[in-house]
């Protein structure tokens, strides 16, 4: 593989993949990305141009997606519309890139027969229970419970059905919760940390009991490039590093490592059709590729995380405000919504 196409590798995990990609192989990568509002070119910033190259487009563009296809020999794909609140309020977009952009790549990769890899979410299997001893595998049904998560269920379908009727070589992974530098703010453990570097309260969800199963950004990558290279094709690879942890213990966490009190948070309204959780087993990943997460201690990846929002205000403090402004919204929405429920039953 000598040049690879990232899609949304301006996000957070896609610039991460391109920066480990960079760092540990002679690939040259080809990053496609529309620049929405969580699309941020300074997130390559500092990479050999020699080596990356970034294309501003929509993957739903099928004349842009099949020239840069047609240029590759395997594409990664990440763009989405990824965050759950966005979709709980306008469902349009998801629907738009997660499922079109996705059948675009896909007839484009058919087309050329070029390599693809699907990335996707555990969010796919829908939740289990807190006290439930299982954990998601690669044989857990489809049951997703946002328009987020159905979207992105809906496009692992897709890439399913065109290995299965057109033969295109592809592999899909479905990874747990992802944290580390270049996170978007409106996700919860960076909203948190640059609410505290703003002397603002963190706000959590509901009781805060809802489990997360967490995993350093970088350990995606290492996985995402070792199917890459060694999957099987047509097989789905859970991606999970054993890191399942309730949300009130993260933010306590947070907020202790920053020197506040654990319980120095405001509890404000719960997302609607909150999921209460997510775990994954990483069994098959392990045991047929040899892939192993080095990225395990969380207090460690967590205090690099804090460090390098504290270090890098210039990349998030625009988009806070933004962010910010947004959740108001929302959070009034929401609280109807909630209340026209009750109401109801
Ligand atoms: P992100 O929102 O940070 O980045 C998404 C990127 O896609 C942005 O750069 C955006 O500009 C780009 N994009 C959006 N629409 C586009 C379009 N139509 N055309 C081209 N580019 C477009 O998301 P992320 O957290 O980095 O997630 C990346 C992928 O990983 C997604 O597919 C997501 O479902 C999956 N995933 C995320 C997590 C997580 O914890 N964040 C966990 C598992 C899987
Ligand atoms: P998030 O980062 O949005 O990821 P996902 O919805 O894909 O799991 O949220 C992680 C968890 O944190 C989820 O249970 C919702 C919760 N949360 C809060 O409690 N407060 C917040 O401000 C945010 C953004 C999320």
């Amino acid at each position: 593989m000598k040049r690879i196409l990232v899609t949304g590798g301006a996000g957070f995990i896609g610039a991460n993949f391109v920066r480990y990609i960079t760092a540990h192989t002679e690939v040259h990568v080809v990053v496609v990305d529309l620049l929405t509002y969580a699309g941020n070119p300074e997130s390559l910033k500092g990479l050999p141009e020699e080596r990356v190259e970034l294309r501003i487009g929509d993957i739903t563009d099928a004349k842009l997606v099949d020239e840069l296809v047609s240029s590759v020999d395997a594409v990664v794909h990440f763009a989405a519309e990824s965050h759950n609140d966005n979709s709980l309020h306008d469902p349009a977009p998801f629907v738009n890139t997660n499922v079109i952009g996705t059948f675009t790549l896909l007839e484009a990769v058919r087309r050329h027969d070029v390599r693809f890899h699907h990335i996707s979410t555990d969010e796919v299997y829908g939740d289990l229970e807190l006290d439930d001893p299982g954990r998601f595998t690669e044989t857990t049904p489809y049951n997703p419970s946002s328009p987020y998560s159905s979207t992105k269920a809906a496009s692992d379908l897709l890439v399913r059905a065109w290995v299965r009727s057109f033969g295109v070589r592809a592999t899909l992974s479905n990874c747990s919760n992802n944290y580390g530098p270049y996170q978007h703010v409106e996700k919860f453990i960076p909203r948190q940390i640059t609410s505290i570097l703003n002397g603002e309260r963190p706000k959590l969800y509901g009781a805060g009991t809802n489990v997360r199963d967490w995993i350093h950004v970088d350990d995606h990558s290492s996985a995402v490039w070792t199917i890459l290279q060694h999957g099987a094709m047509g097989r789905t690879y859970l991606i999970g590093a054993d890191g399942e942890q309730n949300n009130r213990d993260v933010l306590g966490s947070i907020l202790e490592s920053m020197g506040h009190e654990r319980d120095a948070f405001d509890m404000v309204t719960d997302r609607p059709g909150h999921d209460l959780r997510y775990a994954i087993d990483a069994s098959s990943l392990r045991n047929e590729l040899g892939w192993r997460p080095q990225r395990q201690d969380f207090s460690e990846g967590l205090a690099q995380t804090i460090k390098w929002y504290r270090e890098n205000r210039w990349w998030w403090g625009l988009l806070k405000t933004q962010t910010e402004e947004r959740y108001s919204a929302q959070e009034t929405t929401n609280a109807r919504a909630l209340a026209a429920r009750g109401t109801e039953q």
